[in-house]
């Protein structure tokens, strides 16, 4: 049995103060429910304040991206170890927006899964196919590329830190989300190609989110599908009563 995972990424919004509120609120809504799992995901800046909120609840703390170092001379970048010294469990890497508007590549993004992982971070690792590859009929190809490329090397016995997210990018912040059926066929697929990498355990074991336009009005349908374990949020997660009710839809 696969716990879900609900993870909000507040992605470049947010001020301190509404980081910190935004967090009570979740913190307050979710009580001591422990039969789905909860994670906050705000900018950097604010991870500590929001670290101070979360600090003895059920909800945990990620972060939405880091440098595949220790530490170093590597100026305004941020370490895995940083990131866990501030009581961070996760971290988001691979999000299509780094990808496409920051020119992240499966190589890069795969030293980063790769540190941050053997570090004991867990890693959401996003992957997803763009409007014009689905149309072009390229989803499956677009999607085992990404998973070889970002995680080649992986050391099996990190495998239990990894959760993976398929987000299309068509889906992302459009309104537009997918369908429940063709979130279940990339899911099922995805968990395909990691059951031929890492065996059927693995694969059985692996927590696949799906992200992209869920709402408290979509979230029920997506993870009734039997291959979807959870969503990662954005804009939805900006709004604790939103975010609250689809962590309510992953237990119904
Ligand atoms: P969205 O974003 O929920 O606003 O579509 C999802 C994401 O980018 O992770």
């Amino acid at each position: 049995m696969r716990m879900k995972l609900i993870a909000g990424n507040w992605k470049m919004f947010t001020t301190a103060a509404s980081a910190r509120q935004l967090a009570r609120a979740v913190v307050q809504g979710l009580g001591k429910e422990e039969r789905v799992e909860v994670a906050v995901c705000p900018p950097f800046t604010y991870l500590s304040q929001v670290a101070e909120v979360v600090r003895g609840s059920p909800v945990a703390l990620g972060a939405q991206n880091f440098y595949p170092e220790k530490e170093g001379a590597f100026t305004g970048e941020v370490s895995p170890v940083m990131l866990q010294d501030i009581g961070c469990k996760y971290a988001i890497l691979g999000h299509s927006e780094r990808r496409h508007k920051l020119g992240e590549t499966d190589a890069f993004v795969n030293r980063k899964v790769l540190t941050g992982l053997r570090l004991g971070l867990h890693i959401i690792l996003c992957v997803g196919e763009t409007l014009e590859e689905r149309e072009a009929g390229r989803t499956s190809s677009v999607l085992q590329g990404q998973l070889e490329g970002s995680l080649a090397n992986l050391e099996p016995d990190t495998l239990p830190r990894l959760v993976i997210a398929y987000e299309p990018v068509w889906a992302i912040g459009t309104g537009r989300n997918a369908t429940p059926d063709q979130a279940q066929e990339a899911h099922a697929f995805i968990r395909g190609q990691i059951a031929k990498k890492f065996g059927e355990f693995g694969a059985r074991s692996l927590p696949i989110q799906y992200g992209g336009s869920v709402k408290a009005d979509n979230a029920a349908s997506l993870m009734r599908q039997p291959d979807v374990d959870g969503a990662l949020v954005g804009g939805a997660s900006l709004k604790a009563d939103d975010f609250l009710a689809i962590v309510r839809a992953a237990l119904a």
